[in-house]
């Protein structure tokens, strides 16, 4: 979907200008996939095979190399293998589409399929039934996690990513940076049980993700620096590590942020601001509408975190943000406490607010918050300013509002990390109640529809 602010206001003038404000521009493709199909570089042409044995990868480079000026290439169903990475550079106008399974191979590391230096790209599946399958069990089995990414995009502009499954990376799924005016939605990912394996990875500006499902166990969809006008929605993390900003080091630039719609089902936390040390900034952030169920931290600022080595520096400075309507439950509220601001004493957090905040504990029957060096209004937040010492609060008296639904689909075990993983679906739904924004299968749902126009 193309998304424009004139648009916006016409279509729906209950999406208030605040969100508008938060993208800086429009996102996406800037021409449309109807143009760009009209050169078809099919893969097959390149000597590629649905076999599951022959390497896809010189073939992938060489139908881009054909269709890099604009064109689309055709992926189409089955099983083809990938033994050689890709990096995929300088193109425009260009429409990867995939409605087959790329089968890892391959034992190198770095990135599967990276693309750089392009603009007006749009990767995705018509049919929905795209994926790239890592088999980083292999990997993990051997506790190693030396093997690829699954996809990087690097200094591309105006692009979109949709309807695909990306699938047991044998390390991150899905990284992108110093990219701007992107759209990722109607994305299924599915990764084994360990750190290290994220879903989403971002640092850039004019960044739309919405409508992501994340089973690993390490980030789910986290905001890197630099970063600029991102809006967040609808995400599902699915077993997950969990949302966060972070880590956060040195010279940290991180503005114009919102998350909303963020449902978080027995993961390490809903939402976590990451760093131990470091300097810069990170500001002008709305977090709103998360759920939490059976996740172990859940609102966590943690300028100590004891996970990172120090940065050097005195600290990032955290100001001007927003924690809004956050509900449901967290697994043991005296084990680690649902509301966590450990912020950094040589750079006191200022302006943090907490609205309509109410949590409560799965086990026994009282939680605790935690402030140190946080200034706001809301929970256990300090007026003033300056640095003080970490202050405990128990809360005994039940949240009144936390009970919060559920997702049909919440899975019940992971996946560990010694077993191939199946492939999933595209959900149609990623926050109770809401349903995803675009229609599955691409654009204007046409793309997959079966007829003679809609065939690439
Ligand atoms: C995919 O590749 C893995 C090796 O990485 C192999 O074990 C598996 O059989 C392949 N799957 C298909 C459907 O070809
Ligand atoms: C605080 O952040 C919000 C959300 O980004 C923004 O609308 C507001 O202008 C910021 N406030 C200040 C004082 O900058
Ligand atoms: C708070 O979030 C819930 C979903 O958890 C949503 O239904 C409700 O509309 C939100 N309230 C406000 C005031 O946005
Ligand atoms: C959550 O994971 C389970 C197990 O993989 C899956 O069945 C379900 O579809 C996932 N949820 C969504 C919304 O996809």
């Amino acid at each position: 979907m193309r998304f424009n602010f004139e648009s916006l206001f016409l279509l729906s003038s209950f999406l208030l200008p605040f969100t508008a404000a938060q993208l800086s521009g429009s996102v996406g493709p800037t021409t449309s996939y109807a143009d760009k199909r009209k050169k078809v570089c099919a893969v097959t042409a390149y000597g590629a095979k649905a076999d599951g044995k022959t390497d896809i990868g010189p073939a992938l480079s060489a139908a881009w190399n054909d269709c890099k000026s604009g064109g689309a290439i055709y992926i189409g169903s089955g099983t083809w293998a990938m033994n050689t990475w890709v990096t995929l550079t300088g193109g425009t106008g260009v429409v990867i589409r995939l409605d087959g399974v790329i089968n890892r191979t391959g034992t190198d590391g770095g990135n599967m399929i990276m693309i750089e230096h392009s603009s007006d790209i749009e990767f995705m599946s018509g049919t929905g039934r795209g994926a790239i399958q890592g088999n980083g069990y292999i990997f993990h089995q051997q506790g190693s996690l030396s093997g690829p990414r699954l996809l990087r995009f690097y200094e591309v502009q105006d692009f979109s990513v949709h309807d695909i499954a990306l699938v047991d990376s044998p390390a991150f799924h899905f990284t992108m940076d110093t990219c701007s005016n992107g759209e990722v939605y109607n994305v299924a990912i599915r990764g084994g049980n360990s750190g290290g394996l994220d879903g989403v990875d971002v640092w850039s500006t004019n960044i739309w993700i919405h409508d992501v499902m994340v089973t690993n166990k390490d980030e789910c969809v986290t905001v890197k620096s630099p970063a600029q006008n991102i809006l967040i929605e609808n995400i599902y993390c699915n077993l997950s590590g969990g949302c966060a900003f972070g880590s956060l080091g040195a010279d940290v630039d991180i503005s114009d942020i919102i998350y909303r719609n963020v449902y978080t089902w027995g993961s390490n936390q809903m939402l976590m601001i990451k760093s131990n040390g470091g300097s810069g900034t990170m500001k002008d952030v709305v977090l709103e509408n998360f759920i939490g169920h059976g996740n172990a931290y859940s609102l966590n600022v943690d300028q100590y975190w004891a996970s990172m080595s120090p940065v050097a520096g005195d600290g990032v400075q955290l100001d001007n943000i927003t924690f809004s309507n956050w509900t449901g439950t967290c697994s043991n509220g005296i084990q680690r406490g649902p509301m966590q601001f450990k912020c950094a004493d040589g750079a006191p957090c200022t302006n943090m607010q907490v609205v309509d905040f109410a949590m409560w504990t799965e086990t026994g029957t009282s939680e605790y918050e935690i402030c140190r060096s946080a200034h706001g209004t809301g929970g256990c937040l300090e007026s003033g300013s300056g640095e003080y010492d970490a202050v405990t609060s128990t809360i005994t008296a039940t949240p009144s509002g936390y009970a919060a639904p559920t997702m049909a689909a919440d899975l019940s075990t992971d996946f560990g990390t010694t077993m191939s993983i199946p492939i999933p679906a595209i959900p149609t739904m990623y926050f109770p109640g809401v349903q995803a924004i675009s229609a599955k299968n691409g654009p204007g749902g046409c793309v997959s529809c079966s007829t003679a126009a809609a065939k690439i």
